[in-house]
């Protein structure tokens, strides 16, 4: 059976607070029934017995593929892995047609891919829920699993500063998408070249963020409540050579942490390239909750899955 309107998860911007507010008390209440539970035992409810998710990966992955799988399996459903290149999506079928085609297979569609335009292209022509794993656009997943992260560890994000310091794009991305929403502070530092789009900034202020774009990393992380950085060379980048050169100055060791509250928190959404954007100390170190988050992912897509699938 597929949904009439499939209730897709393409950006955190599209949600509404209440929606957004409802997938993490899902998370947060799923995960606290399974504590210290082997890891692929279903849970009690099985809230998605006998449904599928397709999972179609243009880029690497390691976090984003473990976690749907195993999210999946939790929930009671199935999780098939596709790679784009395996796929005839690799020999040229189009995005609509293998879209129609996963509809009538599948009750969920998550696509990692290097185009936000061609996952849009795919909801369009989905039948069923279509999930944003990663584009070159955003990362809305990941956000989720932060913020979890923040509210167990901090407690209400609302009202705490957020810094981010370094590439403003995909992962930087659903951090302004969700700033408004949960009415944090987002304070961003990036080497000019390396900003997030306007747009992006634009249509979040407008709607009532308190954001912040310049290139001084020591301005953004004072007295911040939560730091986070990504890699310097996402996916997909070929200028290198140009990025090597434009972003040291926004590393997160412990001299740079020392400009940030107390108690601050350290995230980083994975992988993480040790000793260019995070020193050993301060990813191993005490302000880092880097192992809670990536665990997070898979509580936090367990009430995203639940969400598009009319759950809750
Ligand atoms: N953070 C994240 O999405 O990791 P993967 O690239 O391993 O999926
Ligand atoms: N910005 C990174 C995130 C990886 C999870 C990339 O796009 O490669």
């Amino acid at each position: 059976m597929t949904t009439p309107t499939p209730r897709h998860f393409l950006d955190l911007s599209a949600l509404s607070r209440e929606e957004l507010r409802a997938i993490l008390d899902e998370a947060h209440a799923r995960k606290a029934l399974r504590l210290d539970w082997p890891k692929a035992k279903i849970d009690e409810d099985a809230p998605l017995d006998g449904h599928a998710l397709a999972m179609i990966f243009e880029k690497n992955s390691t976090r984003t593929r473990v976690s749907f799988e195993i999210a999946m399996l939790q929930l009671g459903g199935r999780a098939i892995v596709l790679g784009a290149k395996d796929t005839q999506l690799g020999r040229g079928e189009t995005v609509e047609d293998t879209a129609r085609v996963l509809s009538r297979m599948v009750d969920a569609v998550m696509i990692r891919a290097n185009s936000h335009d061609d996952v849009l292209r795919f909801a369009e022509a989905s039948d069923v829920p279509v999930i944003n794993g990663l584009t070159d656009l955003s990362h809305p997943c990941q956000i989720l699993a932060d913020i979890m992260t923040i509210e167990e560890r901090a407690g209400d994000i609302a009202g705490k500063t957020i810094a981010w310091l370094g590439d403003g794009n995909n992962v930087c991305t659903s951090f302004i998408h969700a700033a408004e929403k949960l009415e944090f502070k987002l304070r961003i530092a990036s080497p000019a070249s390396y900003a997030p789009r306007t747009q992006e900034v634009a249509a979040a202020k407008a709607a009532g963020a308190d954001i912040s774009v310049g290139t001084d990393s020591k301005a953004a992380i004072a007295g911040a409540d939560v730091v986070v950085t990504d890699t310097w060379v996402s996916m997909g980048d070929t200028d290198k050579d140009e990025r090597m050169a434009a972003f040291p100055p926004y590393a997160v060791g412990e001299a740079m942490m020392a400009h940030a509250s107390k108690d601050a928190l350290f995230l980083h959404c994975l992988p993480a390239h040790r000793g260019e954007e995070v020193s050993d100390a301060v990813i191993d170190g005490p302000q880092s909750a880097v192992w809670d988050e990536a665990e997070n992912r898979i509580h936090a897509q367990k009430a995203v899955l639940m969400w598009c699938l009319g759950k809750l």
